[in-house]
């Protein structure tokens, strides 16, 4: 499974991005917001840091100007991802995009149905919410899985980007359902290396350590 980072701080995306750990990165308008820059210099700026795909997200509702928003950004760098809506308007963009040849991700997706659509229009990505299905007592693993099987079931080659990814159990999860990408949060993939007997492994060890004087060095 490969991990896109989601987040628009540089700094947060050149530490994972050292240990090997980002093959892309997604943002949205509420990560750009967050950052307080510029949302085409920093999309520069991530493209630059990072070889694999970096989502940006178009700002408007109606497709012509989401077309026109779509093609500015994609030419901000080969490796754009344009990300549009699961709207009516988004997939039409989606198509048109898909057509010329540039990455898209249709976002905010909540349901089969709509990941089944955006591959129909060509998508690149398919962004399912985990998170925001659990936050509203629905299931959004089972989401991930639906997707799987009726792409797999077709031989779609949209790949599933899990997103609105909030535990390192969701990260789990999803490689074991198979999603081709899963987004999230830095603090949630760092969150993935802490186990408590890990902990108290090296806590035992380090009090032998200390009682044996053992140095290396
Ligand atoms: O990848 C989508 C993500 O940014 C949304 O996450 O936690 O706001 O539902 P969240």
């Amino acid at each position: 499974m490969k991990f896109f980072v989601d987040t628009a701080e540089l700094d947060q995306i050149k530490e994972l991005h050292d240990l090997g750990m980002v093959d892309g990165v997604t943002t949205n308008p509420s990560l750009i917001a967050k950052s307080g820059r510029d949302i085409l210099e920093v999309t520069k700026e991530i493209c630059d840091l990072v070889k694999g795909p970096v989502s940006a997200e178009v700002v408007a509702l109606d497709a012509d100007t989401m077309l026109a928003e779509g093609r500015k950004l994609a030419k901000i760098a080969d490796n754009i991802a344009v990300k549009v809506p699961l709207t009516w308007a988004g997939l039409q963009t989606c198509k048109t995009l898909s057509d010329e040849g540039i990455m898209v991700n249709v976002t905010l997706c909540f349901s089969a149905n709509q990941a089944l659509l955006a591959a129909k229009a060509g998508a690149t990505f398919i962004s399912p919410f985990i998170g925001r299905l659990d936050d509203i007592n629905l299931d959004g693993l089972e989401l991930i899985e639906d997707i799987r099987t009726i792409y797999d079931n077709y031989g779609f080659k949209t790949q599933i980007l899990a997103a609105s990814i909030r535990t390192a159990n969701h990260m789990s999860d999803c490689a074991k359902i198979g999603a081709d990408v899963a987004t999230a949060p830095p603090a949630v993939i760092k969150a993935m290396a802490n186990h408590i007997l890990t902990d108290k492994g090296l806590a035992g060890f380090m009090a032998d350590v200390e009682k044996a004087g053992i140095k290396i060095l």
